[in-house]
């Protein structure tokens, strides 16, 4: 686990732009059509398998999920503490800057791996806790269908299933049923960069887009320090540093004077090994715990190096916001 962590660090910081690679389906080398029935990815390659809704509404696979739309589908397991937690908080910022489209013309499919303990009651708090809206469902059945959709959707990856740690990295497809064309993508990638795939180059750039205001937020193109980076790609789909949208709450707290605010031992304990503490029932931890939902923030494996940039970049954030504040007050 320690180490495809530090090879996903490496993918995201040095490997910008790489992680997409078009899947060709397995056993045609027929060009895509437009048509539904004649894609190479069509009803025949798709099992048209019988899946249960967080409701509990019965669904087929193929009709009812895929057919003529444009899907992201990862697959996660609720018992999961670290990758799929990340994962979960990732997608979910893709929701909200697709906003109303998704459920219109893009859907979010979240299927179990481990469909014994996931039930659609476990499936539906799992939804509560992280927030997840309409147009994005939770998804489970039979394991053995499961096992071979996922097989079909070349994210079936031999020897992880065993242990509670699997590993999850590159476990999104994305894609247009229609058009045949799917992707891998890391769910780890820039939630604009997810988002722009799913709602513009997905669709052929034909639906006109309704996140041109979300854009403008995206993160401006500065040089960011290494703490900066580590926060974007690994933290910010759960934390903001000074929240610019009120009524908009992350997963975990906003972190603006975290630093200020926390002894810095255990600021830089609770960063290295959060599950321990929560474990040991540390009582400021289990505080924040309770706060939050009950959701546990993932050990993220960091190393020394990283937790003082992070730190550095926390302070540094803090001041650059909280520096304007002040100016205010003087005469
Ligand atoms: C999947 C969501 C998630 C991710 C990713 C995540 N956290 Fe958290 N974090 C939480 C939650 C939830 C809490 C509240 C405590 C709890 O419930 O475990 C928290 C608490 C914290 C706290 C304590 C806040 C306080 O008031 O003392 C800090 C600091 C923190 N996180 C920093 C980070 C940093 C830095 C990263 C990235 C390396 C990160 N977190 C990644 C969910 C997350």
């Amino acid at each position: 686990m320690a180490l495809s962590w530090r090879v996903l660090l490496a993918l995201t910081l040095f490997a910008a732009g790489t992680h997409y690679w078009p899947i060709k389906p397995a056993e045609s080398a027929q060009s895509p059509a437009s048509d539904g029935a004649a894609t190479p990815w069509g009803s025949s390659y798709f099992p048209n398998t019988p899946l249960v809704t967080q409701d509990g509404k019965t669904v087929r696979f193929f009709d009812d999920l895929i057919k003529d739309k444009v899907v992201a589908i990862n697959f996660i397991f609720t018992g999961c503490s670290d990758s799929c937690p990340v994962e979960t908080a990732r997608l979910r910022q893709v929701q909200k800057i697709l906003g109303d489209r998704v459920g219109k013309d893009i859907f979010l499919y979240s299927i179990s791996i481990d469909p014994y303990n996931d039930t659609p009651a476990t499936l539906k708090r799992y939804a509560e806790k992280f927030g997840i809206g309409p147009g994005w469902t939770l998804l489970t059945g039979e394991p053995e269908a499961i096992e071979q959709l996922r097989r079909r959707l070349g994210l079936y990856i031999e020897g992880l299933e065993n242990g509670r740690s699997r590993d999850h990295n590159l476990s999104l497809i994305i894609g247009n049923q229609a058009t045949g064309r799917w992707m891998k993508a890391s769910p780890f990638e820039s939630p604009y960069i997810l988002a722009d795939r799913l709602g513009n180059s997905l669709h052929n750039w034909k639906q006109a887009s309704a996140t041109t205001n979300d854009y403008a937020s995206a993160p401006q193109i500065r040089p960011p320090s290494s703490g900066e980076q580590i926060f974007r790609t690994r933290c910010s789909s759960c934390h903001t540093v000074g929240n610019t949208e009120p009524g908009q709450p992350g997963i975990g707290p906003d972190l603006l004077g975290v630093t200020q605010q926390r002894d810095p031992s255990w600021l830089i304990r609770w960063l290295k090994e959060p599950d321990q503490m929560l474990a040991e029932k540390e009582p400021l931890a289990t505080l924040l715990y309770e706060q939050y939902n009950r959701l546990a923030m993932p050990n993220m494996r960091l190393g020394d190096t990283e937790i003082t940039a992070l730190i550095t970049y926390l302070q540094e954030e803090t001041a650059r916001i909280q520096a304007p504040l002040a100016d205010r007050g003087k005469p």
